[in-house]
């Protein structure tokens, strides 16, 4: 991977009207379930990133046509529910736990034996939470010790539904859960401590498999088919989220995002930036692929720090880099707790963003499952992003609010979540440069 670092700085307050690329989750679902259903799907708003690349390169060696038909689009002939070939290849997942994740279920119920792999952030992330579940289905998937990639993966087992709690919120193990329950035999019932995002469900549904869902918990049964669809992935509120903070936080901002995906599994940071004190106005503008979408209007409020409820942790999971920044520049002191799955993403974000924070004057104090952010001002200094994308966005939007010029090394992998985003950002006033 090449290297890229950036120093940020004051620029302008932030104005214009901007749209944010297509969600990340969706994009990869959306290669999935097409290149397994029956006949042709397009996909609208597909995110041009590496991660979602990624995923669908895997699906080409699989034996899926799957033709760019312009930026954003694709154009998936899937093979059926029991179409995909093996290639004998290892298939590398790049930076994407989501990709290796949901794969993993997916591989699981296959006839053909893979390989998955991924880059050096991903090999160190923990993928025992699918493995350990997908065994007890009947699965066979060895990784190296302690549960980490590469993951070797056999096919040709019979997989039998079960009824599964996730002993952690999260999307992904529900998500590769419900793949191989489309291989199992009997129901999959899987139960969620706290409801996350359902867009594996919505799909499912959308390409036509029996399932039946709700908050915290959902249902399905192997042995039928997907049909081909039309998705229209929706703007990721992830990436969103960026410029949310940095307009709150800009003197002088007036910033509008153009039809934002407002899924509410994904939209806490709204709530908790809202209690802070932020001016956000939302107009809703219809559904995208069975989505909500809104405009987004956010105009330059003071923020007070808060106890951010531990309720909105999941609703939220991906926004807590960008969360630390406001927080830092914010009256009084921000408290996070019941976010210890922070320490298992692309970096440990509690540790990356704390120390990056306090290399420009942050008081920060860590604790294993969040941190206590006091408020106060920034000065410019040298960070690291340490290859995480959404680290490196984060210590952009604190730079907009720091006296100094601040240095973040180690960028690159922007362009795993949202390629442009530096040109995006210098658009509307970011104080940002390659
Ligand atoms: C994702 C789920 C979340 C999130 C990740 C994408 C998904 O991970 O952090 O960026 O697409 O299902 P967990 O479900 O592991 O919390």
């Amino acid at each position: 991977m090449s290297t890229l670092d950036w120093r940020a700085g004051a620029g302008q307050a932030l104005h214009g009207e901007i749209a944010i690329p297509g969600d990340k989750s969706v994009s990869h679902r959306a290669i999935m379930f097409a290149s397994l259903a029956d006949g042709e799907s397009l996909v609208d708003g597909f995110l041009e990133g590496e991660d979602t690349r990624a995923t669908a390169a895997i699906f080409a060696k699989l034996g899926v046509r799957i033709d760019a038909s312009g930026a954003g689009s694709r154009v998936v002939q899937g093979v059926g529910i029991d179409g995909l070939h093996g290639c004998g290849e290892t298939l590398d997942c790049g930076n994407a736990g989501t990709g290796m994740r949901l794969l993993a279920g997916l591989l699981a119920g296959q006839r053909f034996d893979s390989v998955l792999s991924g880059d050096a952030s991903l090999s160190i992330r923990p993928m025992a939470r699918v493995i350990e579940p997908i065994t007890r289905m009947g699965g066979l998937i060895e990784s190296k010790a302690g549960g980490l990639p590469p993951l070797r993966i056999h096919g040709g087992r019979a997989l039998h539904g079960i009824d599964y709690t996730l002993p952690v919120a999260s999307a992904q193990v529900k998500s590769a859960l419900l793949l191989a329950g489309l291989y199992a035999r009997g129901e999959t019932h899987i139960h969620e401590p706290h409801p996350t995002r359902d867009y594996s469900e919505r799909m499912l549904q959308a390409f036509g498999w029996p399932i039946a869902f709700g908050p915290g918990w959902v249902r399905l049964s192997g042995g039928h088919r997907l049909r081909a669809t039309q998705v229209q992935v929706p703007a990721d509120f992830s990436s969103a989220a960026f410029f949310i903070v940095a307009a709150s936080l800009v003197p002088g901002s007036d910033l509008l995002l153009r039809a934002v995906g407002m899924n509410p599994r994904r939209t806490g940071l709204l709530t908790v930036l809202r209690a802070m004190g932020a001016d956000i106005t939302q107009t809703p503008c219809g559904e995208q692929g069975g989505e909500p979408v809104a405009d987004l209007r956010v105009r330059h409020a003071r923020l007070r720090g808060i106890a951010v409820p531990e309720q909105c942790v999941p609703d939220m999971i991906d926004e807590f880099p960008v969360l630390f920044a406001a927080a830092a520049l914010a009256e009084g002191s921000t408290v996070v707790t019941g976010a210890a799955e922070l320490r298992v993403k692309e970096s440990d974000r509690i540790a990356t963003m704390a120390t990056g924070l306090r290399a420009l004057g942050a008081r920060i104090d860590e604790t294993p499952d969040g941190a206590v952010i006091h408020g106060g001002t920034l000065h410019g200094g040298d960070t690291h992003a340490h290859g995480d994308h959404r680290i490196a966005m984060a210590l952009v939007v604190a730079a907009q609010c720091a006296s100094g010029e601040v240095g973040i090394a180690d960028c690159a992998n922007v362009a795993t979540s949202f390629p442009g985003f530096d040109e995006l950002a210098r658009g509307v006033g970011f104080g940002i440069r390659g």
